[in-house]
């Protein structure tokens, strides 16, 4: 499990995670529901009354989840005793009917407001999970059963009581158990919307009013408030269960010192923050706080928990080292720590865990060596996953003994520097039907093996350098199959073959990545592929695109770029109404963008058009609501305005224009969004101050680069006061960490950047990938015409890594606030009109890397000690007054050269210096895609996996 929405899906991902977390629970926990049936003759009043409460309903297998559902109430037949009756129980003494459980039993209708159930006053339990109730209310007179200690309105899939639970059940003083809960399956968690509302001020008298409770299971019922502390007075609590409620707020701590707590699941309720106490003794069985904003440490008295069989905290802001102590939890069964910022080496004490069924450690940052024959001890693990961290896994050269490995089914080893060819003891895995081996470094070619697996659904080998032929044939036995991921980085051919109609292909393929493999044309059997919702056909030569694919609305990723696509953008793509990403980059394509394209899908996250030839204005129309992160539009031929209905896009992280003919003024009224991250205006025809006329707050701003362009007059310094987030305030860096990996989880942008640092490009990439555990933030003016003196606020942004205001007109001095910009590791002035001498206080910047001053008016000594010993002659030079021992030869020789022209060639230094340097940056969140189509094979692999559990 771990994350993104298909990227984006962040919060996707949340609920994939969640889901499997809440099934993997479902599968911990043991219910046992006991139904002892009496016989005693009923009261005839009672036996009416269940007799017409039986006649509002009908039997309808469809309205119960449980396969072994049945209809009960079939032997509720007048003139026989209703104590005999199936889900009757009644008291032996009075024979007054005190249990009913109608649990399962396939009834379907409208619950009556005034039913006659609700005159069985001696009711103790009261079970009707799992019918359907057709959207009724749960009525109020519910209140009036005042014997009631079990109550169970649950539904295992989606909760067919809807509205507000009725204060009423506050009332029930004397309740043990509360059973409200549901799983929504389907439609797949998207716009997941919760039936059934619990008001926070009867959350609260219940809790204050029905103080012996020992079950309380309220998931999937929108509650949407902060926990009141008066659930610290439930003692006797032994199960709480809270899953998706839309709490926030701070999570009462007291909770976990409840003596008998044995269940604790807050999973999906993202803005629930809270931290694990120290613990003494307790009674958990089962703790998931995945997909919540619990953070810090992992305490090392998580030893006390002695009986603790699951422990779940993925997608939460955990940050630190393991305590080995989590090794002394002999119970354990299920772990999953992924997916936070947990960092150091795993303990050895976790390879002792013997009774590990699923251990989940990805997207972390663990490091170190691991050798897969310490996981041999493990001997009923069903899923490893150590994914996506900074581990080293040696597989090739050490003599595992594979028939002592345990009947493994789950297998992520992405990214753990894997060497060598695809290892053959893979082969015995017989079990294994999920195999993620994405980017690693195997080489040769896919072992036939592979193919021979048959219970894999899950077969991503994509990100290596694989090479040789894959033959759509080969795949005939994987009949599983639901994810299979072959691009990116490999050097495989993919051939379709001319008989594809006789071929057996796994046909229920739903993500299919064939990025990079030699494809010439758009493969045609995913015209049959009715369930595909994942395509990734990146990096090869398709000239054209099937119209057929524009039916095919089960689509969410979308994925063309870089290809030689010909031809206009047909206005039928706006059929794929469930799209999250489209990437048609990178091509040929030509004509205007289609203006549906602004609005035609709610999910849309990320829309990429970027180096193709599209002209004219861009569409004008954009959705309010939409979900837009990501827009990207650059190295097109566009001209006009900015739509100012980007406005609706509240949720956009990224927007990039650059490159293209935009005719604006400097867009400020962007800075209203909340969310807005990075702006690339680069390359255009913006004009006129960089200034806002109003207020703009631009409250998340990190990236602005507004290179290129026409901008003139002075910079305000009222603009660079609104930078609040290239501010770092005074908290610790620990805080700032935590406050990072929270906002990973909560913005895709960000987190592709954060998880998928560059790798292996060489030093500069290594330089920038660094950068990104801080953010990159960077302030791009160059090549503008912008005058009168630098601000001396500028100063203050001290979380600037990068300020670049270079072929400008900057007249006056360099501000020696510059000193405080203690983050700042490039710093371009080169190119103006500046005079006075270089700040002594520069030499404070110890993290800067390169410096450019050249061609200005600047004089005097150029400072000599720390960073300034390191920079070279150019970075100096054009500079009549200055003097220093880079220059000594240059002072007296090297003739004046004139001012570039703003618009003109950039130095050739610099110029090409920043032109890689903002290429890296966009190859990051480039790579934050692959980083998206990786993540989205993970969920979609969960979601079998899931689907598996539960079936
Ligand atoms: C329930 O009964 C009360 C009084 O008998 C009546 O006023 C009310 O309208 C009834 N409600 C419904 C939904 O039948
Ligand atoms: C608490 O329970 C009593 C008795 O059942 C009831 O009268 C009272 O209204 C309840 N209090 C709240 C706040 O619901
Ligand atoms: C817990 O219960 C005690 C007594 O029953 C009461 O005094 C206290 O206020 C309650 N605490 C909370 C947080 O409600
Ligand atoms: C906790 O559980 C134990 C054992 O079942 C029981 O004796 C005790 O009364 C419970 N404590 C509370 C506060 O309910
Ligand atoms: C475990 O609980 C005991 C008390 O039961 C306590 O003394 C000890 O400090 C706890 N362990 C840790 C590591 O805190």
């Amino acid at each position: 499990m771990r994350i993104m929405e298909l990227l984006c899906s962040l919060a996707l991902s949340i609920q994939f995670l969640l889901l499997l977390a809440s099934s993997l629970f479902t599968n911990c926990l043991t219910m046992n529901h006991s139904t002892a049936t009496h016989h005693h003759e009923c009261h005839q009043h009672e036996s009416n009354a269940l007799l017409s409460f039986k006649k509002t309903f009908i039997i309808s297998k469809s309205a119960s989840y449980n396969p072994l559902s049945y209809p009960k109430t079939l032997s509720w037949v007048p003139a026989t005793d209703c104590c005999s009756w199936d889900g009757i129980e009644c008291n032996e003494l009075t024979g007054h009917v005190i249990g009913i459980d109608l649990g399962s039993s396939q009834l379907y209708g409208s619950m009556d407001a005034n039913s006659t159930l609700f005159s069985l006053v001696h009711l103790q339990s009261l079970d009707l999970s799992d019918n359907d109730f057709n959207h009724s209310q749960i009525p109020a007179k519910i209140g009036e059963l005042s014997q009631l200690r079990h109550l169970n309105l649950s539904h295992g899939n989606e909760n067919t009581f809807s509205g507000e639970v009725p204060p009423q059940v506050s009332q029930l003083s004397n309740l043990l158990s509360l059973d409200l809960h549901s799983y929504p399956l389907e439609p797949l968690p998207y716009d997941l919307i919760n039936n059934l509302q619990l008001k926070a001020s009867t959350l609260t008298s219940l809790t204050q009013n029905s103080t012996r409770l020992e079950h309380l299971r309220l998931s999937f019922v929108t509650i949407s408030s902060s926990l009141p502390h008066t659930l610290t007075n439930l003692t006797s609590l032994q199960i709480l269960t809270l899953c998706q409620c839309e709490l926030y707020g701070k999570f009462p701590i007291g909770i976990f010192h409840l003596p008998n707590l044995t269940v604790l699941n807050l999973g999906g309720n993202q803005n629930l923050r809270g931290m694990l106490p120290n613990f003494f003794s307790s009674s958990f069985v089962n703790i998931n706080l995945g997909g919540t904003s619990f953070y810090d440490t992992l305490p090392t008295s998580i030893e006390n928990l002695t009986s603790l069989n699951c422990f779940s905290i993925s997608s939460c802001s955990f940050y630190g080292a393991i305590p080995s102590s989590l090794g002394n939890l002999t119970q354990l069964a299920l772990l999953d720590l992924s997916n936070n910022g947990l960092e150091g080496e795993i303990p050895h004490s976790l390879f002792r865990l013997e009774n590990l069924e699923y251990l989940y450690l990805p997207y972390n940052f663990f490091e170190g060596h691991l050798a897969l024959d310490m996981f041999l001890k493990l001997t009923r693990l069903n899923d490893l996953d150590l994914s996506l961290n900074k581990l080293s896994l040696l597989s090739q050269n050490r003599a595992v003994n594979v028939t002592i490995l345990p009947p493994i089914q789950w297998l992520g080893l992405s990214r753990c520097n894997l060497n060598g060819e695809i290892p053959t003891w893979l082969m015995n895995l017989t079990t294994l039907n999920h195999l993620d081996l994405h980017d690693n470094n195997l080489q040769g070619e896919i072992p036939y093996f592979l193919f021979k697996l048959e219970n894999l659904t899950v077969l991503d080998l994509s990100g290596n350098v694989l090479e040789g032929q894959i033959e759509l044939e080969m795949l005939s036995k994987l009949k599983k199959l639901t994810v299979l991921g072959l691009g990116g980085g490999n050097k495989l051919s993919f051939l379709e073959g001319n008989n594809t109609s006789i071929v057996t292909f796994p046909s229920q393929i739903q993500f299919l990545d064939l990025r990079s493999c030699n494809l010439v044309h758009f493969p045609n059997f995913i015209q049959h592929l009715q369930e595909l919702t994942d395509l990734y056909l990146s990096n090869n030569s398709i000239k054209t695109i099937p119209s057929w694919l524009w039916n095919k609305t089960t689509l969410q990723s979308l994925d063309i770029s870089n290809n030689l696509l010909m031809g206009e953008i047909p206005p039928s793509i706006c059929n794929l109404q469930s799209l999250v990403v489209l990437d048609l980059s990178s091509n040929n394509l030509v004509g205007m963008i289609p203006s549906c394209l602004g609005s035609f899908s709610r999910s849309l996250h990320i829309l990429r058009l970027a180096g193709n030839k599209l002209i004219g204005n861009i569409p004008q129309n954009y959705a309010k609501e939409n979900a837009l992160q990501l827009i990207d539009f650059s190295s097109n031929k566009l001209y006009g305005q900015l739509p100012r209905s980007f406005i609706n896009c509240r949720m956009l992280e990224l927007l990039d224009v650059s490159h293209n003919h935009f005719n604006d003024s400097f867009p400020s009224w962007l800075g209203s969004l909340p969310n807005l991250k990075v702006i690339f205006l680069r390359d255009n025809k913006f004009h006129g101050a960089i200034k806002c006329p109003l207020r703009c707050t631009f409250p998340q701003l990190r990236i602005i680069d507004l290179s290129q362009n026409e901008f003139s007059g002075e910079l305000s310094s009222e603009i660079i006061k609104n930078f609040k987030s290239m501010t770092l305030s005074n908290t610790s860096h620990q805080v700032q960490f935590k406050d990072d990996v929270y906002q990973l989880q909560h913005s895709w942008v960000d987190l592709s950047l954060f998880v998928f640092p560059m790798h292996n490009k060489g030093v500069v990439m290594e330089y920038v990938g660094r950068q990104y555990f801080h953010y990159m933030v960077a302030i791009d003016l160059s090549c503008n015409k912008i005058s009168g003196e630098i601000p001396d606020i500028m100063g203050s942004l001290n979380r600037l890594v990068l300020l670049n205001l270079s072929n400008n007109m900057f007249t006056g001095s360099i501000p020696s606030s510059f000193g405080k910009l203690s983050n700042l590791e490039v710093l371009d002035l080169s190119a103006n009109s500046l005079s006075g001498e270089i700040p002594q206080q520069l030499t404070e910047l110890t993290f800067l890397d390169f410096f450019n001053v050249s061609f200005n008016n600047l004089s005097g000594p150029i400072p000599e000690n720390r960073q300034f010993s390191t920079f070279q002659d150019n970075s100096f030079e054009g500079n009549k007054g200055l003097c220093g021992f880079q220059l000594l030869k240059k002072c007296e020789d090297h003739p004046k050269l004139p001012l570039q022209e703003p618009d003109g060639d950039q130095d050739s230094e610099s110029g090409s210096f920043f032109e890689l340097y903002w290429m890296v940056i966009l190859i990051g969140y480039g790579g934050g895609l692959v980083a998206g189509l990786a993540l989205g094979n993970a969920f979609v692999g969960d979601v079998f996996r899931l689907l598996k559990r539960i079936f």
